[in-house]
């Protein structure tokens, strides 16, 4: 898996302005016009046309080869600019109940209106983007076609939740062992499986089919110094919602690195390790989950099992890219 770049913004946006470039000339020429409202949708997420200066698309942020999160620790918008969380892995998105790490957003029809307007990332207005819809060769006649008006935002937002909807993944060893299968997973994952149950009680927070309840916890990475960022506090404005953040679901996290709301954490292993510990990590976390009351003291084996469950949880369609 290749590293994060943050530390080289320039060379990013480069290469950002260099492939959206490349985009955008691809999709001004390509010939095959999409059938229908899903394609259509993945058609606009991979365009730049939707930011102000037609460099940034979706896929910028959310790499279809890296389960759709970014590689880099904070994700660099229009102009350069750097954003303020990780962008997270779009997959799995269809049985979410909230979006974003705080929750602000309950339907993905508005979800993905938001970075479209977002400051820090595409810049533009909905104005805008209808104008450019509305003129463009094959948009504005396949808008007409699939919804029977004009184009407008309305129509694109439907279109693309719908794409971003279809990124469902269940081909994993994981499954395939769920469901008694050939091709499961190995002893190790197996026996990772009864420490992610078990002994690191990971099932509290991280459970159901994409092993998320989607509730808000605080698993200690704030402090009200560095660690600053208040998670759902911001929006409900309760005291108890403090340093709480939405649970990620963990399909495909071997992927996604880094890891967490400010991507503190480079690979699994110091996911696993600030877990084992977190107040060795974080000693003067606010409002921590009781759950992390006593450190773990997962042995090394046990770490390691662990991560191979984590593995596990990765899709076929990436098999390759995963080390
Ligand atoms: C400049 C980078 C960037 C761009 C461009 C971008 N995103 Fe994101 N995306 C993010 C970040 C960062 C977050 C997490 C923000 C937060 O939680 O506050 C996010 C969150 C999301 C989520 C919520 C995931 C979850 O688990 O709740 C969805 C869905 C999403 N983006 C879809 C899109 C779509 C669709 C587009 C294009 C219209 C897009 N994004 C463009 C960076 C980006
Ligand atoms: C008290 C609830 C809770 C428990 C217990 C818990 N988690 Fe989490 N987990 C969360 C929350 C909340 C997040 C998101 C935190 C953030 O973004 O700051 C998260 C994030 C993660 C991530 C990062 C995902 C990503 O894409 O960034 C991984 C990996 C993870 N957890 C694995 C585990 C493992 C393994 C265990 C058991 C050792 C575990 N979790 C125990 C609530 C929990």
């Amino acid at each position: 898996m290749t590293q994060p770049d943050q530390y080289f913004p320039m060379k990013k946006t480069y290469i950002l302005l260099l492939f959206s470039a490349a985009t955008a000339l691809l999709l001004a020429f390509s010939t095959t016009e999409p059938k229908d409202a899903t394609e259509l949708g993945q058609r606009l997420f991979a365009d730049p046309i939707l930011s102000l200066d037609s460099t940034i698309s979706c896929q910028s942020c959310h790499l279809p080869e890296f389960a759709f999160a970014d590689t880099a620790r904070f994700s660099l918008g229009v102009g350069g600019r750097l954003g303020k969380r990780n962008a997270p892995s779009v997959m799995n998105m269809a049985a979410r109940s909230h979006f974003f790490f705080d929750g602000r957003v309950l339907a993905l029809e508005d979800q993905v209106l938001m970075p479209i307007q977002d400051s820090l990332e595409m810049r533009m207005t909905l104005p805008e983007v209808e104008r450019r819809l509305r003129r463009h060769p094959v948009y504005a006649p396949v808008f007409q076609k699939l919804f029977g008006r004009p184009a407008n935002v309305e129509d694109m937002a439907t279109a693309i939740a719908e794409f971003v909807r279809t990124l469902e993944t269940a081909a994993t060893p994981y499954d395939r062992w769920m469901n008694d299968q050939p091709n499961g997973m190995s002893d190790a994952a197996a026996r990772g499986r009864d420490i992610f149950i078990g002994k690191g009680r990971c099932f509290d927070c991280h459970f159901g089919a994409d092993m998320t309840g989607d509730e808000f916890r605080n698993v200690g990475l704030f402090n009200g110094k560095d660690l600053n960022d208040v998670g759902r506090y911001a929006i409900t404005k309760k005291p108890e919602d403090l340093g709480k953040f939405k649970v990620a679901g963990l399909r495909n996290v071997a992927l996604t690195a880094p890891y967490m709301h400010n991507g503190q954490f480079k690979t699994l292993d110091e996911v696993i390790d600030f877990y084992n510990d977190p107040s060795r990590v974080v000693p003067d976390a606010i409002n921590r989950d009781t759950t992390f009351a006593k450190p773990m003291n997962l042995t090394q084996w046990e770490k390691a099992d662990l991560k191979a469950f984590l593995e596990a949880m990765t899709d076929d369609r990436f098999a390759k890219n995963d080390k």
